[in-house]
């Protein structure tokens, strides 16, 4: 009975450590002069993850370019530091699901009439796990001012960088 309940708590351990292993959240931050915030949580299940999530604080019915970037660095205050779109594969820039895109070319927000986008997709643009060239884990997230034109090389035109955060385990 000991060793049984022994057994049980290794198994139940072992469990958890390999949930932990294939998830991320993301703490999005307003830059300088913008109010965008919320949490995201990522979840890799199988070879998609799944991304959730709420952000506040955006415009009004505003619809906002959304991308994983290539540093996750949010420390100079307009989300510059995060550089271009993440892109390891050298893809051009373009619209999630349809056709050729970048790792971090994810789904537009969409805000509703008080400015909250709830978010909630799957994507198998980029990867949380180790060894994976589309790993996101460490990387950038970035919403825009504007929209995504999914045309524009190499960003899509979005306009100024208005929340920023780090993929992190
Ligand atoms: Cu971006
Ligand atoms: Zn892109």
């Amino acid at each position: 009975m000991k060793n049984l309940l022994a057994l049980s708590v290794l198994i139940a351990f072992g469990v958890n450590a390999a949930l932990a292993d294939n998830r991320a959240t993301v703490q999005m931050q307003a830059t300088k002069g913008n109010t965008a915030s919320g949490t995201l949580e990522l979840v890799q299940k199988g070879d998609l993850v799944s991304v959730t999530g709420k952000i506040e604080g955006l415009r009004a019915n505003g619809e906002h370019g959304f991308h994983v970037h290539e540093k996750g660095d949010c420390a100079s205050g307009d989300g510059m530091g995060t550089g271009g779109h993440f892109n390891p594969l050298a893809k051009t820039h373009g619209m999630h699901g349809h056709g050729e895109t970048h790792a971090g070319d994810l789904p537009s927000l969409k805000a509703d009439a008080s400015g909250i986008a709830v978010v909630n997709f799957e994507t198998t643009s980029f990867s949380l796990l180790e060894g994976n060239p589309a790993n996101a884990i460490g990387r950038g997230m970035i919403i825009h001012r504007d929209p995504d034109d999914f045309k524009t090389q190499p960003s899509g035109n979005a306009g100024p960088r208005i929340s920023c955060g780090v993929v992190t385990k």
